[in-house]
Parts: structure tokens; sequence; C-alpha cells
């Protein structure tokens, strides 16, 4: 019998899990197998990470080779080729101008770094006034105190305060009254943006902020979707105040909206993009901040010679096993067209999403590539109980993962993902949404 004391488990209800837990044990292409040998359709790709369907052979050899050929080798001072090589396939991803690659181990990492890079950058050309930071209200940057700072999430302030001073918010464009059940991109918010320059600029003096850091697609707070020339305006505005723009690609990367980030679907290019998940296909943590060549090289050209010009580093920084997973994986991407795959496969989806309208409690359906969020009604006093709900059915009477947050569904499945699957997925939601009491019961949909 496992004893599951001792592991103190990340974002989770620890008791409920504990009282009976929900165990896999292996993994293969779009399924999980626990361990009562049930097959459960990965409806969320892990955790939005493995793009190309779990334990890909390529993949799992990559990595095989890599442990037994070198394990670790440092990049601090020194090198090996898989670093670099790593960096090299994720630039043959990235937007044009875009290709200088700081590796980290997660997204989290990423997101510091990215910031990091951003302060130092102002710093190193003179402008060290430029010490503000811009997130957004409900943002998920990572658990980072640089992360947590730039985020919107109000758990993370109630818990565990400000983070880091000068720091200030945009307001999330999801406008339910306005946009509900719309198909991709909302038509409704674009002036949203404009608060950046009328409001937060207005207040702190442009000449004061470093950068703005958006997720393109807001993912793990509910499937937030910028409307249609949001991203435009943000751009713009960053541009006319010499702001650098981020975007915390670690959901949208790697083929989700059909394309290699964001930046491509939308057409908006920013100054770094941050990056992890996909990356390697979440078989080793690895993370990255892709960096615009010219900032870059202004700390290339103003450091003295021989020494350190950015003064920032992980020991795992572009570890061998995770690099070579990160060769492997972008290799698979593009000999089997997944971000096409996924482009093509998604108005299927959207479709299939849209079709749960009207069940019992669905208040809103919000989708893009192969992201959708399905928010629901919850139950009053109890937040979160409804979508929890769900998820344990779904689990356990209909053999699919979902992921949710708050009371909103929120599905990311693997890019190889089939129609009859799809149907699957939705189905199995509905019926379940068929089902829902006014008050639910987790303890019943445990049983
Ligand atoms: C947009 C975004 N940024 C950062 C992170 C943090 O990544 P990690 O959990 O790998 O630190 C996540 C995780 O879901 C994310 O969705």
């Amino acid at each position: 019998m496992l004893n599951t004391d001792h592991f103190w488990m990340p974002f989770t209800a620890n008791r409920q899990f504990k009282s009976k837990p929900r165990m896999l044990v292996a993994a293969s292409g779009m399924h999980y197998t626990t361990d009562d040998g049930r097959q459960i359709l990965d409806g969320t790709a892990g955790l939005w990470c493995s793009n190309a369907g779990h334990c890909h052979p390529k993949i799992t050899e990559a990595i095989r080779h890599q442990a037994g050929k070198m394990d670790f080798a440092p990049v601090f001072q020194m090198g090996h080729p898989q670093a670099f090589e790593a960096a090299s396939a994720l630039v043959s991803l990235a937007p044009e101008g875009l290709n200088r690659v700081f590796f980290c181990n997660d997204g989290s990492e990423a997101v510091d770094s990215a910031l990091k890079i951003a302060l130092a950058y102002h710093r190193v050309r003179g402008d060290g006034m430029r010490h503000r930071l811009i997130g957004r209200e409900r943002a998920y940057h990572g658990v980072g105190f640089g992360g947590i700072a730039v985020g919107g999430i109000a758990g993370n302030r109630k818990h565990f305060g400000p983070a880091l001073p000068g720091v200030d918010h945009l307001r999330h464009p999801l406008n339910i009254a306005k946009n509900a059940f719309s198909k991709g991109l909302p038509e409704h918010g674009a002036e949203m943006a404009d608060e950046l320059e009328q409001r937060l600029l207005a207040l702190h003096d442009p000449a004061t902020v470093a950068a703005v850091i958006v997720e393109p697609l807001q993912g793990s707070t509910g499937v937030i979707l910028p409307p249609k020339g949001y991203l435009q305006k943000i751009r713009a505005i960053c541009d006319k105040y010499g702001i650098l723009l981020i975007f915390d690609e670690v959901i949208t990367g790697f083929g989700r909206l059909g394309t290699p980030f964001g930046a491509d679907y939308f057409g908006v290019v920013p100054d770094m993009i941050v990056c992890a998940k996909g990356l390697t296909n979440a078989t080793v943590p690895m993370g990255a901040a892709i960096v615009r060549q010219d900032i870059h090289d202004t700390f290339m050209s103003m450091a003295p010679e021989n020494t350190i010009e950015f003064f920032h580093g992980y020991t795992y920084t572009g570890h061998p096993l995770a690099s070579a997973a990160a060769v492997a994986t972008i290799d698979v991407y593009k000999s089997e067209h997944l971000f096409e795959r996924a482009a093509a496969m998604a108005p299927y989806f959207e479709q299939a999403a849209h079709s749960l309208r009207g069940l019992p409690y669905v208040k809103d359906i919000r989708n893009l590539g192969l992201v959708c969020g399905i928010e629901l009604d919850g139950v009053p006093g109890k937040p979160g109980m409804r979508a929890f709900d769900v998820f344990l059915k779904a689990f356990w009477e209909k053999g699919v993962l979902i992921r949710t947050t708050g009371d909103i569904i929120a599905l990311s499945p693997p890019l190889i993902i089939e129609k009859s699957q799809i149907d699957q997925l939705f189905g199995a939601i509905g019926d379940i949404l068929k089902t829902q009491k006014t008050v639910p019961d987790v303890e019943e949909a445990m049983a």
C-alpha cells in the first residue's frame, strides 16, 4: 500500500486527494493508465504541456541516449553542444528577430528571467529609471516572487504579500455580459488596452516603466481571450513609450493555437517570449526566455571584456537531458506537422465545445485553437465546487481528465487528438452536466 503521507502536493486539496487518490502510473499517446488499470483520455495534455502526446518514442529515446552519454555538465563558464543545439532549434520556431535564448527550468523561472532581462537591459543602456513592471489582473505567471508580483491572482497577494514593489496591473479583458459564447476571439473590448496609456502610464510616468507582461491568452485563470485588436494596441503603446513587451507563452507556445507561438497567431511580435511546458513535451523540465537580438547585444556591447554580461543563471540552465528533449520535441513538432494538425482540428474542437451551450449551469464557452474554457454557474458560497464535481466524475466515471480553475473547466488536449476523442471528451462533460444537482455532492462523486 502506497504511503501518501510525506508528499506535500502542490496546488492540490491534499486531504481530499489522499482520502481517495487519483493515481496515474503510465502514459502513451492520448491516454494515461491509472493504478487500477483504467485508460484515461487526457483532455489537458497533462498540464497544458504534452503537446505531442505522451511517451513519444523519438523524445524518449533522445533522453535515454543523452542520459547514458553525459548526465550533466555546467554551463557557467563551460558549455556542452546540446544546450546550443536546443537554443538553435527553439529559435527556428520563434518569430524573426527573437533569436537569443536564455534557458532555465520551468515557466516560473522563465518569467523571472525575462523580467530581470528587462530591468537589466534598461539599466545597462543607461536608462535605470525604468524599474516598473506592468502585468494584468487574473494573469498567471508562475510562482516565483517576480511572477506573483506581475500576476494578478488575489490568493497570491493574500498569502505572500505584494512581492515586488513598483508593479501595477491592467484589468483583464473578460466580459461575459458582452462576449458570452464567442467563437474564437471576442468582438468587444479592444479598448481595454487603452487603459495602459490612459490610466497606468498616465499615473506612473511612462519613463519609469521597464516592461509590460501579458499572456496572449490567459489560460490558468480560466481561458480569457484577448478581444480582436487588443494585443495590437498593447504593442503600439509599448512602442510609443519605449517599453518592452513580454509575451508569456508558457501555454500558448508550441502549437496550442495552431501556430508555433501565440505571437504568430495574433501577428504581434513581442520583445521577449517566455516559454516552457511544450518545449520538451514536458518530459524533462525546461523553460526559456527568447529575446530580441539587439536586447542581447546591448548586454554584450556594454560590459567590459572578459566579464559576465548578465548576472543570472541556474545550475540546470540548458541541462543536457532537457536540451536533448527539446531538440527531439521540436523535431517531432516539425516532422509530424503537429501545429498544422492543431490548426486543422480547431474548427471541429470549436463546434464540439459549443455543442454544450444550453446545458445546465453553462454560463459561457470560450475557445481558440485547441483551448476551451467552459464557465459554469457556481454553487452560491462554494466557489469551485461545481467544476470540481465535474472533474471528479469525469475521472472516476467517464475515464476523462479535465482541468478546473474555480468554476471554469479548461481543456487543452495533446495536439494529436482525434475527432472521436474530441467527441468523447465533450460528450463526457455534457453527460455529467445533464445530471448536475443544484448542490453537487463531492463525496458522492468520489464514491
Ligand atoms: C502563462 C504561464 N506562465 C507561467 C507558468 C508557470 O510555469 P511553471 O509551473 O512551469 O513554473 C504557467 C503555468 O501554468 C503559465 O500558465
